[in-house]
């Protein structure tokens, strides 16, 4: 195992009802800017459930926050914070909502020059305002993290940053906003959590078994209790252990001491900021040729994940793997999401953009860092 320090100092405020506690963890006399995305917490009753809680504060309403929330809606809501002297955040709907809300956290209180810098070149965030969070849609894990992902529509550009600083003061999940979730974004849920699970567990091994075996065991949970989920959105004791799920799949756990992947994740944001993609079918995408092109660098972590998670043990080392990438892709397949480029209109000509752009921007991808334009080429030519 390296070496490594692990701190997440993220209260999470877990349970049925429990959006009743928000206005009690955020410090008296606080003026709060109650950040919402495009009007769901109005029709699934957790916008008057938070106003409740929250009477007696000052707040004012920011609205709007698109899905991959865009860098131009997140300068406007940096001026509201500004011009009145907002001291809180709150970010009450999903990880688009929460990680737009960082940005704004860090953005206001940014003193080297434009913030866009935060995402382009991961200028340091050396404050940001407090944040609380009401979590609406599991998936991001951005509710017990200190990432975000932002894009910006001008230049069709999709950049993350990751801070200490703008990771949540409290996190509110109640399973029960669950059940006004749409099919589709319960599997983007479900297949964005595993796929954080796998950035972190499908590399080398280090001799990490804790790391490894709290992976396979949020893997198994997904694959048990995803499908719940899906049947029966009342099911709350399912709602509830995926809810946890995807928290734990991207708190910082399960990657403290092991390499990490991510390219996944990088070539697919990439998807998105081109063809509007929603991120979870991107991985979905994008995963498996993955699996398949790193095999030999990965042979032993997927040859284990292969065992442990999907049962196979028969067969030759390749027959194996090829097994457990099937399986991989069977699940997605199975939560309604399909696996393909054609799938979603895009042809090579988008490849050729993509890679055009890694081949400018010059860094590599990957656990080892080896993935180039050329490799990042033949894995998205494999999935048309
Ligand atoms: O905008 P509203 O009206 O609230 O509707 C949203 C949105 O249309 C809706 N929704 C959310 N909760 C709902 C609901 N509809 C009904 N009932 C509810 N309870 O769902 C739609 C999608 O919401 P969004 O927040 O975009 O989804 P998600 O949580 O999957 O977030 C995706 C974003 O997170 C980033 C992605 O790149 C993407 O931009 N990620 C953030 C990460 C992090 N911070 O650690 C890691 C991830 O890998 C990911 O990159
Ligand atoms: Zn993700």
């Amino acid at each position: 195992m390296y070496n490594f320090e692990f701190q997440n100092p993220v209260k999470i405020i877990f349970g049925k009802g429990e959006i009743s506690k928000v206005g009690e963890n955020i410090p008296v006399g606080s003026k709060i800017l109650l950040t919402y995305g495009g009007g769901s917490i109005f029709k699934n009753g957790v916008y008057d459930q938070v106003i409740t809680s929250i009477k007696g504060f000052e707040v004012v309403e920011f609205g709007g926050i698109e899905p991959n929330p865009h860098y131009e809606t997140l300068m406007k809501a940096v001026e509201i914070v500004k011009a009145q002297n907002i001291t809180f955040l709150l970010s009450v709907g999903g990880g688009s909502v929460l990680d737009g809300t960082k940005f704004i956290a860090a953005a206001a209180l940014f003193k080297n020059g434009d913030p866009w810098q935060i995402l382009s070149r991961r200028a340091p965030v050396e404050d940001a305002l407090p944040i609380g969070a009401v979590l609406t849609l599991p998936a991001t894990g951005s509710e017990m993290n200190g990432n975000s992902v932002v894009t910006r529509v001008e230049t069709t550009e999709k950049f993350s940053f990751a801070s200490l600083k703008v990771m949540p003061v409290f996190s509110i999940l109640d399973p029960e906003v669950i059940f006004s979730l749409p099919h589709k974004q319960i599997a983007n849920g479900i297949v964005d959590a595993f796929v954080h699970v796998i950035e972190q567990y499908l590399t080398f091994p280090v001799n990490s078994p804790i790391q490894d075996r709290f992976a396979e065991s949020i893997l198994i949970t997904l694959i048990e209790e995803g499908p719940k989920v899906l049947a029966n959105r009342r099911d709350y004791e399912a709602a509830a252990n995926f809810m946890w799920s995807a928290t734990m799949a991207l708190n910082g756990i399960i990657g403290v001491g092991v390499p990490q992947d991510w390219s996944t994740h990088v070539i697919g944001h990439e998807l998105t900021a081109y063809h509007g993609i929603d991120h979870a079918r991107t991985l979905a995408i994008v995963l498996p040729s993955v699996m398949n092109i790193k095999r030999e660098l990965k042979k032993d972590k997927l040859l284990q994940l292969g065992e442990r998670v999907w049962g196979i043990r028969e067969g030759s080392s390749d027959e194996r793997i090829d097994h457990t990438i099937e399986k991989t892709i069977d699940f997605f397949e199975s939560v309604g999401i399909p696996t393909k480029l054609p799938n979603y209109g895009v042809s090579a000509e988008t490849i050729d953009t993509i890679c055009n752009r890694f081949k400018r921007r010059g860094y590599k991808l990957g656990e080892k860092a080896d993935m180039g334009p050329d490799v990042i080429r033949r894995v998205l030519e494999s999935r048309l």
